[in-house]
């Protein structure tokens, strides 16, 4: 069968001799027509393999069995070696009962200590008690079977393909429930990932690059979640993650089933069995930590540009957004108003003045928040710089290959040194530049960018080495080519480890260190926004999708972006409203903005050299429809703070899609152009250029347009809505109680404004609620939380 084909040729250049030599099977596909015509022409198109390893395929069987206190130790052998250079003969298996839904299984080396995530992952050492998973070994060849107790669905079945594990090519495959699959970020995809009749490839590897599909980008989430279809009508679902943190493809075929080949570290996999979408994300969260509790000034509209290039016109732009009376609760700047790019600097000559600009901000409660990158100038004269000069003497960058000596890449200041965050003596090293940056400068979050790292030249300026790290054996699909495209050597060393296995977790380290810098500096709650990030990057920072472009693609594009940046426990976040790159129009900004009062993270930012796009530039019909946006924002933010403390106590979604609230209703599971804030608030926006309808789908349920109140009850079918651009398609749910708060010029003054509740009520006329209530940025936070009920409530009129 040509679906239960597993490639035997992952790398390009697939020959039948080559396949041949590997002792694997060289075959056309037997079936004809798309499947077969797409093969490997793009990117991320894969199709079936013609190379493809025979059911005798060498690989491990059991040598022993133990039960142990967490579950059961197996240890698993092989004789004969694969086409990869040093296979590792003899593996360890530990099959972890975790807990009732979670259940971890780790394969690793049993002679050899090998690279393992520093993530601080709960360690269970006793079994638990019940479970909802069924677990099973078979014994030659070895493979692994979890099934749901209650329906006998496959969760996890590694039977289907030869296990591989060598030093730098490690692959097992599992069987899918369906082909219905969520998640596996950092990509430019829809929601739904429907594997029914297509192969795909996902490419796991952090990457500086405008955002576009096909392509490893920004962030790694190794994450999915996995719809089980069954007859019952109820639907559940199970997660899957692997805690592995190089440079890794997935492969996805309409079996359905999935390979992960990574080059390195062990083998770690989690399995949630959910049941509900909910359940499932909580029990992940559980193991990467919960989201952090952002301040609550953070959830007004941010204004940033790269380019105002001097004071007046920041000062300009900042007086138009005034007099037009928008709100601009933070104020932000980019690196045009350091000296020289160099972190840590601002530009007395263009920029004269900043601090004193920067206090009657805060004066007038609103906040400001500045860039800062990884790479570390090396070129200032000795004694001028002290980030570098103190840097050296401290021996906290990363150096080159079995050197002592920094390796040199080039970002925006020129030639630059990239600190190494797994240092705890940088985390110091930081914080003390920090605070005195601050003394100057007294930002009240940090911007943290380029950190993927980025690069300027592939490797360093002296190139690389020609040794494995820098030139493994196998390349996973990674944009550029190889793993040292647009960032370091590969084979750079860290404190931790080589940068070969914690390339992809620099943002995280990076996003960690600066969190704690600012806790120590600021003594509040700490705002951070990172443009890399790893699993559990969201305990430390706030995220936005990169460099996007000013298009409705894009525009489109954020609401799957973010939505899955909620699942992977990034419930802060967001896309660049009205567009980075290039040139918005006034439609496209207007229809942004819109939906962007709806994102989680709310800033306008873009390009240098890109035409102004802050809200006042435009007309003044535009100006009313953007105003209206942010008074509805404004005047929610109670319930979405609410949502904010949820995420980061237990573990809900701030904004979700319609498919978490609505599981067994088919229809749901592909919508990606309308989405939920919590479970009451429908967001049904326009995207579409020239267009006054939006084809939206509302869930079977009692919904009440806001703030008209007008009911509509439906039986859960598409609708027309009548959306000229002056209209903002939002609908509550009933059952529900949003706590709101009159708006003020910014959120600072408007503290004290007076709160409302809305009540919509169910079928049945109920409705319930809560507010989480507190002082907005201290760290251990003084807290009111009410909840209301409403029951039988009767309207008279
Ligand atoms: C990167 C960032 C972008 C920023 C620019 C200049 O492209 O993604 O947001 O404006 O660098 O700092």
């Amino acid at each position: 069968m040509d679906l239960a084909r597993f490639d035997c040729h992952p790398d390009d250049g697939a020959s039948q001799e080559r396949c041949e030599a590997r002792k694997c099977c060289w075959r056309l596909p037997m079936q004809q027509g798309n499947l077969t015509e797409k093969h490997r022409t793009n990117f991320q198109d894969i199709s079936v393999p013609w190379c493809y390893y025979p059911s005798d395929f060498p690989t491990y069987s059991i040598v022993s069995n133990e039960t142990t206190d967490f579950g059961q130790r197996i240890r698993i052998v092989k004789s004969q070696t694969t086409f990869m250079p040093n296979d590792i003969l003899d593996l360890t298996v530990d099959l972890i009962y975790e807990t009732q839904q979670r259940f971890r299984i780790r394969i690793y080396d049993s002679v050899n200590k090998r690279f393992e995530v520093p993530l601080n992952v709960p360690v269970v050492e006793k079994k638990a008690d019940m479970t909802d998973y069924e677990v099973k070994v078979a014994q030659k060849p070895f493979a692994i079977l979890v099934t749901r107790k209650s329906t006998g669905v496959t969760l996890f079945d590694s039977s289907l393909s030869p296990l591989i594990f060598a030093d730098q090519f490690i692959q097992i495959s599992t069987r899918l429930s369906s082909p219905l699959l969520y998640g596996f970020g950092e990509h430019t995809q829809p929601l739904l990932i429907n594997i029914t009749n297509e192969w795909k490839r996902l490419t796991f590897w952090t990457r500086d690059i405008g955002v576009r599909p096909d392509t490893n980008l920004y962030g790694v989430h190794p994450f999915h979640i996995n719809l089980e279809l069954n007859k019952t009508g109820q639907t559940n679902v199970h997660g899957q993650f692997i805690l592995n943190a190089n440079a890794m493809d997935v492969n996805l075929q309409p079996l359905p089933a999935l390979t992960y080949i990574t080059i390195g570290g062990i083998i770690d996999l989690y399995v949630f069995t959910g049941p509900t979408v909910q359940n499932v994300i909580q029990q992940y969260w559980d193991v990467i930590g919960k989201p952090l509790m952002p301040p609550y000034w953070t959830l007004g509209f941010h204004l940033c540009r790269w380019g105002y290039g001097t004071i007046e016109n920041l000062t300009e732009v900042m007086q138009r957004m005034h007099d037009a009376d928008f709100p601009v609760d933070i104020q932000w700047t980019d690196i045009d108003t350091m000296d020289s790019h160099l972190d840590f600097t601002y530009d007395n000559k263009t920029f004269h003045g900043l601090p004193e600009l920067i206090r009657t901000m805060k004066a007038e409660g609103k906040h400001y928040v500045n860039i800062i990158d990884p790479g570390i100038s090396s070129t200032q004269p000795p004694g001028t710089y002290p980030p570098y000069d103190e840097g050296l003497k401290q021996g906290i960058f990363i150096t080159k290959y079995n050197s002592t000596e920094p390796i040199v890449g080039e970002v925006w200041p020129g030639p630059t040194v990239f600190p190494d965050f797994t240092n705890p003596k940088t985390v110091e090293w930081w914080t003390k530049l920090l605070g005195a940056y601050h003394e100057i400068i007294p930002v009240d979050g940090m911007w943290i960018d380029m950190n993927e790292p980025s690069n300027f030249v592939d490797g360093s300026h002296e190139g690389c080495t020609t040794n494995s790290l820098d030139n493994p054996p196998f390349t996973p699909h990674v944009y550029g080519g190889n793993i040292t495209a647009k960032t370091l050597c590969t084979s750079a060393q860290q404190y931790l480890s080589s940068h070969y296995n914690l390339h992809s977790m620099y943002g995280y380290f990076e996003a960690k260190a600066t969190n704690a810098a600012l806790r120590t500096i600021l003594k509040k709650r700490p705002f951070v926004l990172s443009r890399s990030t790893f699993a559990g990057s969201g305990h430390y920072t706030t995220h936005w999708s990169g460099d996007n472009a000013a298009s409705f693609t894009d525009l489109y594009q954020s609401i799957p972006t973010i939505l899955n940046y909620n699942i992977f426990g990034m419930t802060f976040c967001g896309a660049e409203i009205c567009g980075f790159n290039g040139d918005t129009t006034e439609e496209l900004c207007t229809k942004w903005m819109v939906l962007g009062a709806f994102y989680p993270f709310m800033r306008n930012h873009n390009a240098i050299g890109a035409k102004a796009q802050d809200p006042a530039v435009f007309s003044w019909e535009a100006q009313q429809i953007m105003k209206q946006a942010l008074f509805m924002r404004y005047s929610l933010l109670p319930y979405w703070y609410t949502l904010f403390f949820k995420a980061s106590t237990i573990s809900t979604t701030v904004i979700e899609p319609l498919f978490f609230e609505y599981p067994n209703d088919e229809n749901t599971y592909n919508i990606d152009r309308q989405f939920l804030v919590g479970p009451a608030i429908l967001v049904s926006p326009n995207l579409v250029s020239n267009s006054s309808i939006v084809h939206a789908y509302v869930p079977q349920d009692v919904w009440y347009e806001f703030p008209s109140g007008i009911q509509i009850t439906t039986v859960g079918q598409y609708v027309d809505f009548d959306t000229p651009i002056q209209k903002i398609n939002v609908h509550i749910r009933g059952g529900f109680i949003i706590p709101m708060q009159i708006p003020g010029p910014n959120l600072v003054i408007g503290r004290g404004n007076p709160f409302v509740l809305l009540v919509a009520l169910s079928q049945s006329g109920n409705a319930s609620g809560s507010l989480f209530w507190d002082d907005g940025d201290s760290m251990g936070m003084l807290q009111v939380f009410i909840s209301w009920t409403v029951k039988q409530y009767a309207v008279i009129i």
